[in-house]
């Protein structure tokens, strides 16, 4: 069986990242999505918030799980078996530091390695303070974001 991790710090999930997840279902059995607990970040949303809004927009994928870490992503990804780690790349800013990223996890454990996945056209503009910045203009977000964004971001108000 073919396992991934899939990490970020989701804050929120947008459909931007739930893009990248349905077609890395494609080519992996099983994805767990890793949602980084990064206590020196200032987070929006706090990190089980941010695994809730998640576990409710995957509900219906069986093959998806959603975890929290504080870790080593190749450290979590080796203890899960799993071989790959996945990104999504929107534009050539994100490429640096994608890069950067592959080295490192390479460095700490070349047996993990990064697979990635270009953002459809669509999708290469959403960002997740983007999405904030529009909902609190009263720009509507509905198409840009799971549900569970929308209703925790109302509950936030
Ligand atoms: N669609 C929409 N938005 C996307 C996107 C996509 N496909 N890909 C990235 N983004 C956006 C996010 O919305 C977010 O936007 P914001 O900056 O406006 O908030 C931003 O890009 C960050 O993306 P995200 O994928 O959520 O997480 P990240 O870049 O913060 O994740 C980790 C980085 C968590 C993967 C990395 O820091 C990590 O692995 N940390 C654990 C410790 C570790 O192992 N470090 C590496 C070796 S030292």
């Amino acid at each position: 069986m073919k396992v991934a991790v899939y990490p970020g710090s989701f804050d929120p999930i947008t459909n931007g990242h739930l893009d990248i997840l349905y077609r890395a279902l494609k080519v992996f059995d099983k994805i767990i999505i890793l949602v980084a607990d990064n206590k020196s970040k200032n987070h929006r949303f706090d990190v089980n918030s941010r695994v809730e809004m998640i576990k409710k927009a995957t509900s219906t994928l069986s093959n998806v799980s959603v975890d929290s870490y504080d870790g080593l992503t190749v450290d979590y990804a080796k203890k899960h078996n799993a071989t790959h780690l996945i990104r999504g790349l929107r534009a050539v800013s994100d490429y640096e530091y994608e890069f950067q990223l592959a080295s490192a996890n390479n460095f700490i454990d070349s047996n993990i390695d990064m697979v990635f996945f270009m953002a459809k056209e669509d999708k290469t503009f959403i960002s997740s303070s983007m999405i904030i910045e529009m909902y609190q203009n009263n720009v509507d977000i509905s198409t840009l974001v799971p549900s569970s964004v929308i209703e925790q971001l109302k509950k936030m108000k």
